[in-house]
Protein backbone atom coordinates (compact mmCIF):
# COMPACT_ATOMS: atom_id res chain seq x y z
CA UNK A 1 0.00 0.00 0.00
CA UNK A 2 1.46 3.28 -0.95
CA UNK A 3 1.38 6.30 1.44
CA UNK A 4 -1.53 7.64 -0.10
CA UNK A 5 -3.50 4.69 -0.14
CA UNK A 6 -2.69 4.05 3.61
CA UNK A 7 -3.86 7.97 4.78
CA UNK A 8 -7.35 7.03 2.53
CA UNK A 9 -8.39 4.81 4.48
CA UNK A 10 -7.43 6.02 7.69
CA UNK A 11 -9.39 9.59 6.31
CA UNK A 12 -12.30 7.56 5.41
CA UNK A 13 -12.44 5.09 7.85
CA UNK A 14 -14.80 7.46 9.77
CA UNK A 15 -18.79 7.22 10.27
CA UNK A 16 -18.59 4.14 7.62
CA UNK A 17 -21.23 2.67 10.08
CA UNK A 18 -23.42 6.06 10.73
CA UNK A 19 -25.99 6.81 7.71
CA UNK A 20 -26.78 10.35 7.12
CA UNK A 21 -29.78 11.66 9.88
CA UNK A 22 -30.35 8.16 11.68
CA UNK A 23 -30.08 7.64 15.57
CA UNK A 24 -26.64 8.25 16.59
CA UNK A 25 -25.19 4.20 17.51
CA UNK A 26 -23.40 5.07 20.65
CA UNK A 27 -22.33 1.69 21.55
CA UNK A 28 -20.43 1.55 18.08
CA UNK A 29 -19.37 4.87 18.24
CA UNK A 30 -17.41 4.19 22.12
CA UNK A 31 -15.71 1.30 20.24
CA UNK A 32 -13.98 4.37 18.67
CA UNK A 33 -12.76 5.69 21.87
CA UNK A 34 -9.85 3.55 23.41
CA UNK A 35 -9.74 5.74 26.71
CA UNK A 36 -13.68 5.12 27.54
CA UNK A 37 -12.96 1.24 28.28
CA UNK A 38 -10.37 2.67 30.99
CA UNK A 39 -11.03 2.44 34.89
CA UNK A 40 -10.88 5.00 37.29
CA UNK A 41 -10.74 3.61 41.28
CA UNK A 42 -11.82 0.43 39.59
CA UNK A 43 -14.90 1.53 38.00
CA UNK A 44 -15.27 1.80 33.97
CA UNK A 45 -14.86 5.46 33.65
CA UNK A 46 -18.33 7.27 33.03
CA UNK A 47 -16.33 11.25 31.61
CA UNK A 48 -18.91 13.61 32.01
CA UNK A 49 -16.88 16.96 30.91
CA UNK A 50 -17.12 16.97 27.09
CA UNK A 51 -17.34 21.08 28.13
CA UNK A 52 -14.08 21.61 28.94
CA UNK A 53 -12.52 19.28 26.45
CA UNK A 54 -13.43 15.88 24.75
CA UNK A 55 -12.22 12.83 23.94
CA UNK A 56 -10.40 11.79 20.69
CA UNK A 57 -11.56 8.88 18.40
CA UNK A 58 -9.06 5.99 16.71
CA UNK A 59 -9.30 8.40 13.54
CA UNK A 60 -7.97 11.22 14.84
CA UNK A 61 -5.27 9.75 16.51
CA UNK A 62 -4.67 7.05 13.63
CA UNK A 63 -4.50 10.27 11.38
CA UNK A 64 -2.28 12.34 12.90
CA UNK A 65 0.15 9.07 13.74
CA UNK A 66 0.20 8.61 10.05
CA UNK A 67 1.48 12.04 9.37
CA UNK A 68 4.32 11.24 11.67
CA UNK A 69 5.13 8.13 10.29
CA UNK A 70 4.63 8.54 6.77
CA UNK A 71 4.63 12.36 5.12
CA UNK A 72 6.26 14.17 7.88
CA UNK A 73 7.80 17.54 6.93
CA UNK A 74 7.25 21.31 7.23
CA UNK A 75 4.75 22.58 5.23
CA UNK A 76 4.97 25.41 2.89
CA UNK A 77 8.42 25.24 2.72
CA UNK A 78 10.02 21.88 0.40
CA UNK A 79 9.80 21.19 -2.87
CA UNK A 80 10.05 17.65 -2.02
CA UNK A 81 7.19 14.79 -1.44
CA UNK A 82 6.72 14.43 2.10
CA UNK A 83 6.85 18.52 2.45
CA UNK A 84 4.07 18.43 -0.18
CA UNK A 85 2.18 15.68 1.09
CA UNK A 86 1.98 17.08 4.35
CA UNK A 87 1.01 20.60 2.93
CA UNK A 88 -1.68 18.54 0.48
CA UNK A 89 -3.41 17.36 4.01
CA UNK A 90 -3.04 20.84 5.64
CA UNK A 91 -4.87 22.49 3.37
CA UNK A 92 -7.21 19.69 2.86
CA UNK A 93 -8.16 19.89 6.40
CA UNK A 94 -8.51 23.56 5.96
CA UNK A 95 -11.32 23.05 3.03
CA UNK A 96 -12.69 20.54 5.41
CA UNK A 97 -13.34 22.60 8.25
CA UNK A 98 -14.86 25.51 5.54
CA UNK A 99 -17.34 23.04 4.35
CA UNK A 100 -18.13 21.77 8.36
CA UNK A 101 -19.13 25.46 9.06
CA UNK A 102 -21.05 26.47 5.78
CA UNK A 103 -17.70 28.98 4.71
CA UNK A 104 -17.63 30.00 1.37
CA UNK A 105 -13.81 29.54 0.94
CA UNK A 106 -10.99 27.73 2.77
CA UNK A 107 -9.21 30.76 2.49
CA UNK A 108 -11.63 32.41 5.42
CA UNK A 109 -10.56 29.45 7.76
CA UNK A 110 -7.73 31.04 9.91
CA UNK A 111 -6.42 27.68 12.01
CA UNK A 112 -5.10 29.03 15.82
CA UNK A 113 -3.71 27.73 18.96
CA UNK A 114 -7.73 27.48 20.18
CA UNK A 115 -11.05 29.73 20.41
CA UNK A 116 -9.08 31.76 23.04
CA UNK A 117 -6.36 32.47 20.73
CA UNK A 118 -8.46 33.55 18.13
CA UNK A 119 -10.15 35.71 20.10
CA UNK A 120 -7.08 37.56 21.33
CA UNK A 121 -6.56 38.37 17.39
CA UNK A 122 -9.28 39.37 16.64
CA UNK A 123 -8.90 41.51 19.61
CA UNK A 124 -5.38 42.65 19.12
CA UNK A 125 -5.93 42.97 15.09
CA UNK A 126 -9.49 44.31 14.57
CA UNK A 127 -10.20 45.92 18.08
CA UNK A 128 -6.60 47.75 18.05
CA UNK A 129 -6.31 48.60 14.61
CA UNK A 130 -10.26 49.53 13.90
CA UNK A 131 -11.01 50.66 17.58
CA UNK A 132 -10.96 53.80 18.59
CA UNK A 133 -11.51 55.87 22.32
CA UNK A 134 -15.26 56.16 23.39
CA UNK A 135 -16.16 53.49 20.70
CA UNK A 136 -17.94 50.41 22.73
CA UNK A 137 -18.00 46.70 22.43
CA UNK A 138 -21.28 44.74 23.71
CA UNK A 139 -21.03 41.14 24.82
CA UNK A 140 -22.90 39.32 27.11
CA UNK A 141 -22.95 38.53 31.24
CA UNK A 142 -22.45 34.64 30.19
CA UNK A 143 -19.51 34.60 28.40
CA UNK A 144 -16.69 33.30 29.64
CA UNK A 145 -13.08 34.45 30.18
CA UNK A 146 -12.23 33.66 26.68
CA UNK A 147 -14.13 35.86 25.47
CA UNK A 148 -14.76 38.44 28.08
CA UNK A 149 -10.98 39.64 29.58
CA UNK A 150 -9.28 40.30 26.03
CA UNK A 151 -12.54 42.87 25.72
CA UNK A 152 -11.65 43.92 28.96
CA UNK A 153 -7.96 44.55 28.66
CA UNK A 154 -8.95 46.49 24.76
CA UNK A 155 -11.13 48.62 26.60
CA UNK A 156 -8.86 49.49 29.72
CA UNK A 157 -5.80 49.76 26.98
CA UNK A 158 -7.65 52.23 24.51
CA UNK A 159 -10.34 54.25 26.28
CA UNK A 160 -13.82 52.03 24.56
CA UNK A 161 -16.47 50.73 26.89
CA UNK A 162 -17.62 47.65 27.58
CA UNK A 163 -21.29 46.64 27.83
CA UNK A 164 -23.11 43.51 28.88
CA UNK A 165 -26.51 41.76 27.49
CA UNK A 166 -27.97 40.69 30.79
CA UNK A 167 -29.43 37.31 31.52
CA UNK A 168 -33.07 36.60 32.39
CA UNK A 169 -33.93 35.16 35.61
CA UNK A 170 -34.31 31.88 33.71
CA UNK A 171 -30.63 32.31 31.98
CA UNK A 172 -31.88 33.34 28.72
CA UNK A 173 -30.17 36.69 27.43
CA UNK A 174 -32.20 39.46 27.94
CA UNK A 175 -32.78 40.48 24.01
CA UNK A 176 -35.65 43.33 25.47
CA UNK A 177 -32.57 44.87 26.51
CA UNK A 178 -30.66 44.72 23.38
CA UNK A 179 -32.00 47.96 21.64
CA UNK A 180 -30.86 50.23 24.50
CA UNK A 181 -27.56 48.40 24.71
CA UNK A 182 -26.66 48.85 21.28
CA UNK A 183 -25.58 52.56 20.55
CA UNK A 184 -24.45 54.38 17.52
CA UNK A 185 -20.74 54.05 19.08
CA UNK A 186 -21.38 50.12 19.55
CA UNK A 187 -18.65 48.51 16.88
CA UNK A 188 -18.05 45.51 17.87
CA UNK A 189 -20.88 42.26 19.48
CA UNK A 190 -19.75 38.99 20.48
CA UNK A 191 -21.39 36.40 22.37
CA UNK A 192 -21.57 32.58 23.27
CA UNK A 193 -23.83 30.51 20.33
CA UNK A 194 -23.92 28.34 23.46
CA UNK A 195 -23.38 28.91 27.29
CA UNK A 196 -20.35 26.88 28.61
CA UNK A 197 -22.50 27.11 32.24
CA UNK A 198 -26.12 27.51 31.72
CA UNK A 199 -26.50 25.78 28.40
CA UNK A 200 -28.25 28.49 26.80
CA UNK A 201 -28.45 28.22 22.92
CA UNK A 202 -29.12 31.55 21.91
CA UNK A 203 -30.48 32.03 17.79
CA UNK A 204 -27.83 34.14 16.97
CA UNK A 205 -29.69 35.98 14.18
CA UNK A 206 -31.68 38.66 15.87
CA UNK A 207 -28.61 39.96 17.64
CA UNK A 208 -26.68 39.83 14.15
CA UNK A 209 -29.16 41.64 12.10
CA UNK A 210 -29.56 44.49 14.59
CA UNK A 211 -25.79 45.18 15.70
CA UNK A 212 -25.68 45.17 11.50
CA UNK A 213 -28.47 47.61 11.35
CA UNK A 214 -26.39 50.36 13.38
CA UNK A 215 -23.14 49.03 11.44
CA UNK A 216 -21.88 47.06 14.19
CA UNK A 217 -19.21 43.65 13.17
CA UNK A 218 -20.23 40.13 15.21
CA UNK A 219 -18.18 37.62 16.85
CA UNK A 220 -19.97 34.45 17.69
CA UNK A 221 -18.51 32.27 19.77
CA UNK A 222 -18.68 28.96 18.79
CA UNK A 223 -17.03 27.00 21.26
CA UNK A 224 -19.93 25.12 22.30
CA UNK A 225 -22.10 24.96 19.20
CA UNK A 226 -19.73 23.90 16.78
CA UNK A 227 -18.93 20.64 18.32
CA UNK A 228 -22.45 20.27 18.77
CA UNK A 229 -24.68 21.75 16.79
CA UNK A 230 -24.92 22.27 12.91
CA UNK A 231 -23.71 25.57 12.65
CA UNK A 232 -24.09 27.71 9.44
CA UNK A 233 -21.54 30.95 9.09
CA UNK A 234 -23.51 31.79 5.85
CA UNK A 235 -26.98 31.41 7.15
CA UNK A 236 -25.86 33.26 10.90
CA UNK A 237 -24.26 36.40 8.81
CA UNK A 238 -21.78 36.80 11.18
CA UNK A 239 -18.54 38.60 10.86
CA UNK A 240 -16.47 36.18 12.69
CA UNK A 241 -16.60 32.97 14.28
CA UNK A 242 -14.43 31.15 16.73
CA UNK A 243 -13.96 27.71 18.37
CA UNK A 244 -11.49 24.96 19.72
CA UNK A 245 -10.88 21.33 18.29
CA UNK A 246 -10.43 19.96 21.48
CA UNK A 247 -13.63 20.47 22.26
CA UNK A 248 -14.75 18.36 19.26
CA UNK A 249 -13.05 15.05 18.98
CA UNK A 250 -9.60 16.82 17.79
CA UNK A 251 -6.50 17.26 19.17
CA UNK A 252 -5.29 20.02 21.41
CA UNK A 253 -3.19 23.15 19.96
CA UNK A 254 -5.82 24.08 16.99
CA UNK A 255 -8.26 26.10 17.00
CA UNK A 256 -10.48 28.19 14.49
CA UNK A 257 -11.14 31.81 13.15
CA UNK A 258 -13.70 32.11 10.64
CA UNK A 259 -13.80 35.84 8.88
CA UNK A 260 -15.44 37.81 6.42
CA UNK A 261 -12.94 37.77 3.95
CA UNK A 262 -12.93 41.64 3.35
CA UNK A 263 -12.49 42.10 6.96
CA UNK A 264 -9.75 39.68 7.27
CA UNK A 265 -8.02 41.44 4.32
CA UNK A 266 -8.41 44.72 5.92
CA UNK A 267 -7.22 43.51 9.18
CA UNK A 268 -3.41 43.99 9.99
CA UNK A 269 -1.14 40.48 10.93
CA UNK A 270 -1.29 39.56 14.62
CA UNK A 271 2.08 37.54 15.31
CA UNK A 272 4.67 38.36 12.55
CA UNK A 273 7.37 35.94 11.16
CA UNK A 274 7.96 33.11 8.94
CA UNK A 275 5.15 32.51 6.59
CA UNK A 276 3.04 35.21 7.30
CA UNK A 277 5.57 36.99 4.94
CA UNK A 278 5.07 37.27 1.12
CA UNK A 279 9.04 39.12 1.00
CA UNK A 280 10.98 40.59 3.73
CA UNK A 281 13.55 43.24 2.17
CA UNK A 282 15.78 45.40 4.81
CA UNK A 283 13.06 47.87 3.93
CA UNK A 284 10.60 46.05 5.45
CA UNK A 285 8.20 43.15 5.21
CA UNK A 286 4.87 42.82 3.14
CA UNK A 287 2.14 40.34 4.28
CA UNK A 288 1.08 37.37 2.77
CA UNK A 289 -2.23 36.42 1.42
CA UNK A 290 -5.17 35.34 3.88
CA UNK A 291 -5.05 33.02 6.04
CA UNK A 292 -1.49 32.79 5.60
CA UNK A 293 -1.05 36.63 6.69
CA UNK A 294 -2.19 35.20 10.51
CA UNK A 295 0.23 32.16 10.33
CA UNK A 296 2.94 33.07 11.68
CA UNK A 297 5.78 30.59 12.12
CA UNK A 298 5.09 26.53 11.57
CA UNK A 299 2.29 26.27 11.92
CA UNK A 300 0.39 23.14 13.79
CA UNK A 301 -0.30 21.18 11.05
CA UNK A 302 -0.72 17.58 11.82
CA UNK A 303 -2.87 19.08 14.60
CA UNK A 304 -4.95 20.58 12.09
CA UNK A 305 -5.00 17.30 10.51
CA UNK A 306 -6.17 15.44 13.13
CA UNK A 307 -9.15 18.09 13.50
CA UNK A 308 -9.67 17.46 9.99
CA UNK A 309 -10.14 14.00 10.83
CA UNK A 310 -12.83 14.42 13.71
CA UNK A 311 -14.82 16.87 11.36
CA UNK A 312 -14.85 14.19 8.57
CA UNK A 313 -16.01 11.90 11.86
CA UNK A 314 -18.87 13.99 12.90
CA UNK A 315 -19.81 14.88 9.26
CA UNK A 316 -20.33 11.06 8.93
CA UNK A 317 -22.35 11.26 12.30
CA UNK A 318 -24.62 14.42 11.05
CA UNK A 319 -24.30 17.27 13.10
CA UNK A 320 -28.68 16.91 12.88
CA UNK A 321 -27.79 13.67 15.06
CA UNK A 322 -25.49 15.06 17.05
CA UNK A 323 -27.72 17.33 18.23
CA UNK A 324 -30.66 15.22 18.56
CA UNK A 325 -28.26 12.46 21.12
CA UNK A 326 -27.47 15.33 23.05
CA UNK A 327 -30.91 17.25 23.53
CA UNK A 328 -32.03 13.42 24.50
CA UNK A 329 -29.36 13.10 27.21
CA UNK A 330 -29.87 16.15 28.59
CA UNK A 331 -33.42 16.02 28.96
CA UNK A 332 -32.78 12.75 31.19
CA UNK A 333 -30.37 14.54 33.58
CA UNK A 334 -32.19 17.45 33.83
CA UNK A 335 -35.26 15.52 34.85
CA UNK A 336 -33.12 13.07 37.05
CA UNK A 337 -30.87 15.76 38.48
CA UNK A 338 -33.85 17.84 39.42
CA UNK A 339 -35.27 14.84 41.66
CA UNK A 340 -32.35 14.64 43.82
CA UNK A 341 -33.35 16.65 47.10
CA UNK A 342 -31.45 19.42 47.46
CA UNK A 343 -30.44 19.82 43.80
CA UNK A 344 -30.99 22.97 41.78
CA UNK A 345 -30.77 23.16 38.11
CA UNK A 346 -28.55 26.36 36.80
CA UNK A 347 -29.62 27.72 33.75
CA UNK A 348 -33.07 27.11 31.46
CA UNK A 349 -34.72 23.80 31.96
CA UNK A 350 -35.90 23.37 28.32
CA UNK A 351 -33.44 20.81 26.37
CA UNK A 352 -34.86 22.64 23.18
CA UNK A 353 -32.83 25.58 24.25
CA UNK A 354 -30.56 24.05 26.23
CA UNK A 355 -26.94 22.08 24.75
CA UNK A 356 -25.90 19.40 25.91
CA UNK A 357 -24.20 20.86 29.65
CA UNK A 358 -26.43 20.41 33.24
CA UNK A 359 -24.45 22.90 35.78
CA UNK A 360 -26.41 22.39 39.21
CA UNK A 361 -25.95 22.66 43.21
CA UNK A 362 -26.43 21.12 45.50
CA UNK A 363 -28.06 22.00 48.85
CA UNK A 364 -24.79 22.05 51.42
CA UNK A 365 -22.19 20.26 49.58
CA UNK A 366 -19.58 21.95 47.63
CA UNK A 367 -19.55 21.42 43.83
CA UNK A 368 -15.53 20.47 44.43
CA UNK A 369 -16.52 18.27 47.55
CA UNK A 370 -18.90 16.57 45.05
CA UNK A 371 -16.79 16.24 41.85
CA UNK A 372 -13.81 14.58 44.26
CA UNK A 373 -16.31 12.07 45.97
CA UNK A 374 -18.12 11.13 42.04
CA UNK A 375 -14.48 10.45 41.27
CA UNK A 376 -14.38 7.51 43.79
CA UNK A 377 -17.06 5.77 41.54
CA UNK A 378 -14.60 6.92 38.37
CA UNK A 379 -17.32 9.65 37.18
CA UNK A 380 -15.98 13.00 35.77
CA UNK A 381 -17.82 15.80 35.99
CA UNK A 382 -16.88 19.77 36.12
CA UNK A 383 -16.78 22.04 39.90
CA UNK A 384 -16.20 25.37 40.20
CA UNK A 385 -16.98 28.49 38.07
CA UNK A 386 -15.63 26.75 34.61
CA UNK A 387 -13.73 29.77 33.23
CA UNK A 388 -16.70 32.31 33.92
CA UNK A 389 -16.43 33.95 37.12
CA UNK A 390 -18.22 37.31 36.48
CA UNK A 391 -21.88 34.93 35.35
CA UNK A 392 -21.03 33.21 38.83
CA UNK A 393 -21.17 36.36 40.48
CA UNK A 394 -24.29 37.65 38.55
CA UNK A 395 -25.51 34.63 39.92
CA UNK A 396 -24.70 34.63 43.39
CA UNK A 397 -23.06 31.57 43.25
CA UNK A 398 -19.01 31.11 43.69
CA UNK A 399 -19.32 27.59 42.37
CA UNK A 400 -21.39 24.52 40.87
CA UNK A 401 -20.70 21.32 39.30
CA UNK A 402 -21.31 20.49 35.74
CA UNK A 403 -22.29 17.22 33.73
CA UNK A 404 -21.44 17.64 30.06
CA UNK A 405 -22.19 14.96 27.07
CA UNK A 406 -20.96 14.28 24.00
CA UNK A 407 -21.68 11.47 21.17
CA UNK A 408 -20.19 8.71 23.11
CA UNK A 409 -22.41 9.28 26.50
CA UNK A 410 -25.59 6.89 27.02
CA UNK A 411 -28.49 7.26 28.91
CA UNK A 412 -27.22 4.57 31.80
CA UNK A 413 -24.46 6.88 32.04
CA UNK A 414 -26.52 9.70 33.86
CA UNK A 415 -27.77 6.77 36.19
CA UNK A 416 -24.17 5.94 37.48
CA UNK A 417 -24.65 10.04 37.68
CA UNK A 418 -27.33 9.90 39.99
CA UNK A 419 -26.30 6.90 41.66
CA UNK A 420 -23.13 8.41 42.65
CA UNK A 421 -24.69 11.79 43.74
CA UNK A 422 -26.55 10.10 46.44
CA UNK A 423 -23.67 8.13 47.53
CA UNK A 424 -21.85 11.28 47.83
CA UNK A 425 -24.73 12.87 50.07
CA UNK A 426 -24.88 9.84 52.14
CA UNK A 427 -20.97 9.73 52.67
CA UNK A 428 -21.73 13.60 53.68
CA UNK A 429 -25.24 13.25 55.56
CA UNK A 430 -26.69 15.75 53.41
N1 LIG B 1 -14.35 26.80 28.76
C1 LIG B 1 -14.07 25.44 29.12
C2 LIG B 1 -15.12 24.85 30.03
O1 LIG B 1 -16.23 25.25 29.96
C3 LIG B 1 -12.71 25.21 29.60
O2 LIG B 1 -14.86 23.97 30.83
Amino acid sequence: MTNDERWAVAAGRAGAFNAKGAPLDVRRIRADFPILAQSVNGKRVVFLDSAASSQKPIQVLQAMDEVYRCAYANVHRGVYAFSEAATARYDEARAKVARFIGAPSAEQIVFTRNATEALNLLAYSYGRHFLRPGDEILITELEHHANFVPWQVLAQERGLTLKFIPITPEGQLDLQRLDERLTPRTKLVSFAHVSNVLGTITDPRPIIQRAHAIGAKVIVDGSQSAPHMPVNVGAMDCDFLVFSGHKMLGPTGIGVLYGKRELLEAMPPFLTGGDMISAVGFDGPRWNEVPLKFEAGTPAFVEAIGLGAAVDYLDALGMEAVRAHEREITAYALERISEVPGAKIVGPTDPEIRGGVVTFTLDRVHPHDLASLLDRDGVAIRAGHHCAQPLHIRLGLSATARASFYVYNELHEVDALIEAIYKAKAALKR
